[in-house]
């Protein structure tokens, strides 16, 4: 099924894009009710989503035993879904809120939203969990039923994108003008064509270590040092397609536990490995192409 992915548009400028992530879960429908309803992929199957124009897809293998993590551990951050446009990512945007909104009222209309417990709470299964501007970009962020991180957001124009001395892209955490990013919103729709997987973040161990890992196996190369407790690489002149941080220390994620497992690109890029050398990433995720 995979193979009527296209193989169009990269992201950011790269050579290659991320096709295909693959997730471990305990239950399909809570963490369909984000990338599916509220964020409008389609679905293929059940366990397989895919964006609008078959840039990219989700698959989640549904195994009942998948732990959900109840702290940060080594592993996903986040998954980062670009939009082509300002107005295209306050469209998704409203389309989210508007999600929250009914699945909160249904659940007012039935009672159930005042006896509910954090363990019976059914809808919405996601939230949002914070807005910045990144000086390259405006964000929003959420969370799946699983605990995996979400990001949502549109790029400014490369041209915007500022360089300090040493050639470090410049990025920082501000506040995000939210009424003025919805008020250009024409419509209502997901994540519509020219949506692609932007960028991946993960918690690692050691920057270090990982920076190594991403350089010699895939030819990421640093855009970002100076971020606390983070570090940002990217392929062909991106502001990042890879993010590293360690603020979930070097807490390991349990055996078997649900969430990210899996990477695949469309192609291989400039100066990896080959994928047949390649074990997990420091973040416990396999990657192939
Ligand atoms: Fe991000």
């Amino acid at each position: 099924m995979s193979e009527n992915i296209s193989s169009s548009q990269p992201s950011g400028g790269a050579a290659s894009t991320f096709r295909r992530l693959e997730y471990r879960t305990p239950a399909y429908e809570p963490v369909a009710a984000l990338y599916r309803d509220a964020l409008g992929l389609t679905e293929v199957e059940p366990g397989l989503l895919r964006s609008v124009d078959a840039g990219f897809e989700l698959a989640f293998e549904v195994l009942p035993e998948a732990q959900r993590a109840t702290e940060t551990t080594v592993g996903l951050y986040h998954v980062a879904f670009l939009l082509p446009s300002r107005a295209a990512l306050a469209a998704t945007l409203r389309r989210v809120f508007a999600a929250v909104r009914s699945a909160t009222e249904r659940r007012t209309e039935t009672g159930d939203l005042e006896k509910s417990t954090q363990d019976t709470f059914s809808g919405p299964t996601f939230f949002i969990e914070g807005a910045s501007d990144h000086l390259v970009s405006e964000a929003v962020y959420l969370r799946d039923a699983d605990g995996n991180g979400v990001e949502l957001y549109a790029d400014r124009d490369p041209s915007e994108w500022r360089r300090d001395a040493e050639g470090n892209i410049a990025m920082d955490t501000v506040e995000l003008d939210m009424a003025g990013l919805l008020a250009t919103a024409t419509g209502t729709e997901g994540l519509c064509a020219g949506s692609r997987i932007g960028h991946l973040h993960f918690h690692v161990p050691d920057l270090e270590s990982a920076e190594a890992f991403y350089r010699k196996n895939l030819g990421l190369k640093v855009t970002q040092r100076s971020y606390p407790g983070a570090r940002f690489l990217a392929w062909g002149g991106y502001h990042h397609h890879v993010g590293v941080n360690t603020w979930a220390q070097d807490r390991p994620a349990s055996e078997g536990a649900a969430g990210l497992v899996r990477v695949v690109l469309s192609e291989p890029p400039p100066g990896a490995a080959s994928p047949a050398e390649l074990t997990t990433d420091p973040a416990g995720i396999s990657w192939s192409w």
